[in-house]
C-alpha cells in the first residue's frame, strides 16, 4: 500500500465543500486512513511549501492557507496513489482544469483551487512527516 498526503484547503471547508471531495476519494476506493481538522499555523505552512518560497503569490498563499480551518489527510491507495489523487485533484489553476475533477467541477480559482495532493512519493513522504510527525 501506498500514502500520500491530502487537504482539503481552508476554502474548500468554508465552502462546505468536505463531504463531497471526500467523497471522491472513496469513490475511487482510495482509503483515508488519517484525518485532522486544523488551523495550520504559520511556521508549518511554510514548511509544507518551501519550494515556492520566493515566488510572487508566497505570502498570499501562505495566508490563504493559515486562514482557518483545513481538513488535512492521508489517503492510502495502491502504488503511486499520489497520482491517482493527482488525477482526481486536476490542474492547479482551476478554472483550465478538466471537468470531471474536483478543481474542473468545484472551483475556478489559482490560489483558492481547494485541495492539495502531494506530487511525488518524496514529497508525500516529506508531507506527511510535516503534517503527522507522531504516526507509526
Ligand atoms: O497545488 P499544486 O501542486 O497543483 O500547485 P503548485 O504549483 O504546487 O502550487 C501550490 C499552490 O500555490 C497552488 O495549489 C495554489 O493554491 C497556489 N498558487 C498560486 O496562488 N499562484 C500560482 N501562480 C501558483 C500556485
Ligand atoms: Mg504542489
Amino acid at each position: 500500500m501506498d500514502r500520500t498526503l491530502f487537504i482539503v484547503k481552508p476554502d474548500g471547508v468554508e465552502r462546505g465543500l468536505i463531504g463531497e471531495i471526500i467523497g471522491r476519494l472513496e469513490a475511487k476506493q482510495l482509503r483515508i486512513v488519517a484525518a485532522e481538522m486544523r488551523l495550520i499555523d504559520v511556521k508549518t505552512a511554510e514548511r509544507h511549501y518551501a519550494e515556492h518560497h520566493g515566488k510572487p503569490y508566497y505570502d498570499k498563499l501562505v495566508e490563504f492557507m493559515t486562514q482557518g480551518p483545513a481538513l488535512v489527510t492521508i489517503v492510502e491507495g495502491p502504488d503511486n496513489t499520489w497520482q491517482v489523487v493527482r488525477g482526481l485533484m486536476g490542474a492547479t489553476n482551476a478554472k483550465d482544469a478538466t471537468p470531471g475533477t474536483i478543481r474542473g467541477d468545484l472551483a475556478i480559482g489559482l490560489r483558492e483551487n481547494l485541495v492539495h495532493g502531494s506530487d511525488s512519493a518524496e514529497s508525500a513522504q516529506r508531507e506527511i512527516d510535516i503534517f503527522f510527525p507522531d504516526l507509526v
